[in-house]
């Protein structure tokens, strides 16, 4: 039987999920939709769709199975707590809580009611990210020591609720919690050590910029780092990119359809005689270019992802075929990091973990 949906915040996100439960998932539709703004639901869809501009009118309703809540992020645990109250299911826009403390008591009333949980963190099958986890997974530059995942934005730009606090504004909580929750489900090991840099670079109550290094148990360094105000007069507006260094190559990936290569050399750098090279600032050998036959490279490996991947997960461990694939336990690991982050930026102290 078709999962019915109904989607709690029908602004910009919840027409997404709208047009694509609507149109492209399998198994799933969409019956009531709720915003407290009414004309934002004008453009739906979906035929014969319930509109509702009270929450709690949709989650009286008999043909929602699963709640979307869409909402701004100061109000995702009360809708939550609403949602299980009323015995529904629920998928959450991430961030899932604005802390730890938040998530544990909607993590205590979901179990109260029995009901379904996870979290949107449909990042998890972006094609970069895919593509990175691909290299890393097969250890295809060889012992990882360090991984780099950056975002740019080069106009200056942040917009509506994201620019206040009390809505759970600011970058952390925006791609922030992409960013990390995407390192956590690649990296393969226990976090000892994390130290960050968030800052209000032009934003007078939230953060706009963060650097955040991580030190896994297995040796890896992780670098995310992210400003919205990184301007640059360039024809796109954002660069996302990713650094993989192994023992056995590097790998570069550019875009979120990225262009990039696994680069390789043919014998250790060692045994290349060294050229010196001349620089306008003197001379060099261990950063000149190197011969001619010692650098070659590979294609980024081939990965087949998208978003619907994660409501065809849905769908499928809904009906008890394998398991939701983003796990509370895991979106809780994400918050206390991020609490960690805070926490480190602060004061200054690098942060270590038992
Ligand atoms: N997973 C992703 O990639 C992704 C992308 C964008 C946004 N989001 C998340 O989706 C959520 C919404 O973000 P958005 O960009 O769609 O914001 P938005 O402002 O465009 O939409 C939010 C909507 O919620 C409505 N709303 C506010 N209070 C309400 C209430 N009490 N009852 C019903 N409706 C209410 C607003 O009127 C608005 O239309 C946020 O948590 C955000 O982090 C996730």
């Amino acid at each position: 039987m078709s999962i019915r949906f109904g989607i709690i915040g029908f602004g910009f996100m919840g027409h997404v999920h709208e047009e694509m439960i609507t149109t492209q998932v399998e198994g799933a539709e969409v019956t009531a939709i709720c915003d407290i703004i009414e004309e934002r639901m004008n453009d739906a869809i979906t035929e014969n769709v319930k509109k509702f501009t009270n929450a709690d009118e949709l989650l009286a309703q008999d043909d929602v199975d699963v709640v979307l809540i869409v909402v701004p992020n100061h109000l995702h645990k009360k809708m939550v707590i609403k949602a299980a109250q009323a015995g529904k299911n629920i998928i959450c826009e991430k961030p899932v809580a604005m802390s730890v403390k938040e998530l544990d008591e909607m993590i205590a009333e979901t179990d109260r009611y029995g009901v379904k949980f996870t979290v949107h963190q449909q990042r998890r099958f972006d094609q970069d990210f895919r593509m990175a986890k691909a290299i890393y997974d097969n250890k295809a530059v060889g012992d990882v020591y360090t991984i780099k995942s950056s975002l740019y934005g080069f106009n200056g730009n942040m917009h509506d609720w994201h620019v206040y606090k009390k809505y759970g504004g600011g970058m952390l909580y925006d791609w922030g919690v992409h960013l990390i929750d995407q390192i956590l489900f690649m990296i393969d090991s226990k976090l000892v050590s994390l130290y960050a840099d968030v800052r209000n670079v032009i934003n007078d109550e939230v953060d706009d910029y963060f650097k955040v290094i991580m030190k896994f148990e297995n040796g890896i360094t992780s670098e995310i780092e992210l400003g919205t105000y990184y301007l640059a007069d360039k024809q796109k507006w954002f660069e996302r990119h990713w650094f993989i260094g192994g023992n056995t190559g590097s790998a570069y990936l550019d875009g979120f359809e990225p262009d990039g290569k696994i680069v390789r050399t043919t014998r250790l750098l060692k045994s290349v005689p060294g050229k010196i090279a001349m620089t306008k600032s003197g001379p060099t050998r261990s950063f000149g270019p190197p011969p001619a036959d010692v650098l070659y490279t590979e294609e980024l490996p081939k990965v087949n992802t998208k978003h619907i991947d994660f409501f065809t997960n849905y769908v499928n461990a809904y009906h008890g075929n394998g398991e939701f694939l983003v796990k509370i336990s895991e979106v809780k690991k994400v918050l206390s990091l991020m609490e960690a982050i805070w926490t480190s930026a602060e004061t200054g102290n690098l942060i270590r973990f038992e």
